[in-house]
């Protein structure tokens, strides 16, 4: 049976880069996003189904426990297995800690740390049944350096780094491998947001002078998620162009 692999938040973005690529790598896809108009105007479904894999979209807020619990239900009766999760949904919305109101911080855990908490639990429980799958999730350099305007941000995604840790260590022994990949700043919509400003004063601290591409983060992605990471679990690959060192 074709392997199977869902990725959030994949409607567009590092998401959808994702996707194509692990449907390059022969995975069928169960894509997710939070609402249908994420895929209006929008060809990724025809672009992975022209690569000869299945393809299906669910529509699921991953900050909901209960829609979660019943997306993954409906991936596993569709496609009979799921060998790889990719948490990749998330947000921003960012503010100095000193006047942001607590429902902005709360949403941004919500989205970004606890979907990894919903969807881990129920995929997680479909792979120990078949003592095999990869799960890679989605961390920040936000999350391992901190970023000032970003609390929120970098919080959820702190937390998402001791959670791979802390699943990996669960799912170990049922040969499920649990790793992280924290990207610096690649373009995508939600950087697009960022000002001139923020921008050049981030290419002044990168090594590599440059932006990173989406394809960059899909690539070490698609490796945590094939048999040659098989040995690999717990793990944080920071893919920034050298930000940090
Ligand atoms: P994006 O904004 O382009 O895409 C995120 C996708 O997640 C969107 O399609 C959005 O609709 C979806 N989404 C948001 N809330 C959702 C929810 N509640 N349920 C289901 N789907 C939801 O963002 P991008 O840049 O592609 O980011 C993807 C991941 O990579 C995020 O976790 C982000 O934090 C992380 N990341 C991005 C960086 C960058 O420079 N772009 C840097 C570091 C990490």
């Amino acid at each position: 049976m074709a392997k199977t692999a869902i990725i959030t938040g994949s409607a567009r973005g590092i998401g959808a880069a994702i996707a194509l690529r692990l449907a390059k790598d022969g995975y069928n896809i169960a894509l997710n996003d939070i609402n249908e108009g994420m895929f209006e105007n929008n060809d990724i479904m025809d672009k992975i189904k022209a690569l000869g894999v299945e393809c299906e979209k669910f529509i699921c807020d991953v900050s909901s426990h209960e829609q979660c619990e019943a997306m993954v239900k409906a991936v596993k009766e569709r496609f009979g297995t799921i060998d790889c999760l990719v948490n990749n949904a998330g947000i921003t919305r960012d503010g100095l800690m000193a006047r942001m109101p607590e429902e902005q911080y709360d949403l941004v855990i919500a989205v970004n740390q606890k979907s990894v908490f919903n969807m881990t639990k129920f995929v997680g429980n479909v792979m120990m049944r078949q003592k095999s799958g990869k799960i890679i999730n989605l961390a920040s350099v936000a999350g391992l350096y901190g970023n000032p305007g970003q609390i929120n941000y970098s919080a959820s995604k702190g937390a998402i780094i001791a959670m791979t840790k802390t699943t990996a260590k669960e799912l170990g022994s049922r040969g499920i491998n649990v790793n992280a990949v924290a990207p610096g700043f690649i373009k995508t919509p939600m950087t697009d947001k960022l000002t001139e400003e923020q921008r050049n004063k981030m290419l002044e601290q990168i090594a590599m002078k440059r932006y990173g591409e989406v394809e960059e983060i899909a690539g070490v992605v698609s490796f945590l998620a094939s048999d040659d990471a098989s040995y690999v679990t717990g793990q944080v690959i920071e893919i920034s162009g050298g930000l940090m060192m």
